[in-house]
């Protein structure tokens, strides 16, 4: 397995992660267990930042909280001197209750529900990234009602959509999200918005997809986006002081992916900004981004117990592990690649291929198939790396099964930053209607 951060193998051969012996985490919280390298967080929170310092433009990094969203990870944040991106009331409200400053929190979502915008506007939020029609009339009306004037993004499909290799240049018409520029939806935005009595259009905002591993589609999106704005400038003269270029920075799940450095990233999207605006625009936008799964994701990983195993001759060895699918479904969702190792004897060769399997009554519950171990034997630790984005963020109650503990560890110290759910909270908001209670056998 490829150690990321300050992952490394300890004198007793134990995969040790912030300075924690894996092993120990393990006596000390159980397993499964989310393990969160927070000098990695840290450290790729100051690579974006200074890449955008590097450029000379003004900005904003915003976290995309719905990779892993706790109110430590939104403490981290701010910390770094990240914004927030939320799309719940539920993000939402974990970053103010974490303190996250208001002005810094940008909400997004396809279909943000009057309560959710009211929750917003009370709290007093930086900015409403807006995706649809009836949003801009609903968010006006609430605004109008609240007496105050808020700050909104329009959310566009520049026709490009991309995915690690591959990157695409499409209509892009038929997306659930946001105003295509190329049909007109997005200029007619640009008219409606700008005309509101309580909004304040700061500009647009466009996310082209993600794991994506090259900037060839960041710099055509730059170009798209730069283009609309000159001609809605030329046409209306509304002049965007705002450019969201959003997230889906690749990141190294597996040994041979290629992702490119955050600078890199950062530099192609800066340097387009420079070109594409210069003479149309006195004064360059200011550009944000919404990293999630490049902030948080190679910092994560989760660490199971080895159960039973049933070894099929000539076709395969499953080797069952204490959670799955309920606190990883990436690879059921989306057929997603990771790396594993034996956290308890990290330098015994590689003896067998064995498949994952998670514990849910689900053939699909698979988390990594064909995967080189030494000979493993039940009570074995198993570590699955690059587990930090759209793990913990994800997991479910599926067969009941209580969502794992989440540690922070830095410098030899492991902290719980979400506690381990209980069996009582299993049930917790279960009731039971009076018609069908067990009567008690004695009055
Ligand atoms: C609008 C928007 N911004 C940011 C992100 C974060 O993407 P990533 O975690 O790939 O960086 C997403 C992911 O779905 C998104 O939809």
């Amino acid at each position: 397995m490829f150690l990321h951060g300050t992952s490394t193998i300890n004198a007793k051969g134990h995969l040790e992660i912030g300075g924690c012996d894996t092993v120990e985490l393990k006596e000390k919280y159980g397993t499964p267990l989310y393990i969160v390298d927070e000098a990695l967080v840290r450290q790729r929170s100051r690579e974006y930042v200074e890449a955008f310092k590097q450029s000379g433009l003004s900005f904003q990094v915003a976290y995309a909280s719905k990779a892993f969203c706790t109110l430590a990870m939104c403490r981290l944040a701010e910390e770094e001197g990240l914004s927030l991106d939320v799309v719940s009331e539920g993000e939402l409200y974990t970053a103010l209750q974490a303190g996250f400053p208001v002005e810094r929190i940008h909400f997004h979502g396809n279909n943000k529900t009057p309560d959710e915008i009211q929750m917003a506007i009370t709290a007093g939020i930086g900015c409403f990234v807006v995706d649809n029609f009836t949003e801009i009339h609903l968010l006006n009306t609430i605004a109008v009602e609240n007496g105050v004037k808020v700050n909104v993004l329009l959310r566009v499909t520049p026709g490009v959509e991309a995915h690690t290799h591959e990157y695409i240049s499409t209509g892009q018409t038929d997306s659930k999200f946001g105003f295509d520029i190329g049909n007109g939806s997005a200029f007619e935005a640009v008219k409606l918005s700008s005309g509101q009595s309580h909004l304040n259009l700061l500009g647009v905002h466009s996310h082209i997809g993600s794991q994506i591993f090259e900037v060839e589609g960041f710099q055509m999106a730059v170009e798209r986006v730069a283009a609309f704005a000159k001609s809605v400038k030329e046409q209306i003269g509304v002049v965007f002081q705002v450019v969201n270029l959003g997230g889906g920075f690749g990141i190294r799940y597996m040994e041979g992916d290629t992702p490119l450095q955050v600078a890199e990233y950062v530099k192609a999207i800066t340097d387009g900004v420079k070109q594409h605006f210069a003479g149309a625009y006195d004064k360059l936008p200011e550009i944000w981004v919404e990293p999630g799964r490049s902030i948080v994701g190679d910092a994560g990983t989760t660490l199971y117990t080895v159960g039973t195993s049933k070894d099929i001759p000539g076709v395969r060895k499953y080797v069952a592990v204490d959670g799955g699918m309920t606190d990883n479904p990436r690879p059921a969702l989306y057929e997603s690649k990771y790396e594993a190792m034996l956290a308890n004897r990290g330098r015994d060769e590689a003896e067998e291929t064995v498949s994952i399997a998670g514990k849910c009554c689900e053939s699909g519950d698979m988390l990594i198939w064909d995967l080189e171990l030494p000979k493993v034997s039940s009570g074995d630790l198993l570590a699955v790396s690059c587990t930090g984005a759209y793990n913990y963020a994800m997991a479910s109650n599926y067969n009941r099964i209580r969502r794992p503990a989440v540690v922070f560890v830095k410098d030899g110290s492991s902290d719980l930053v979400v506690k381990r759910e209980s069996l009582d909270d299993i049930v917790a908001n279960d009731l039971i209607p009076e018609r069908i209670q067990k009567q008690p056998s004695f009055k």
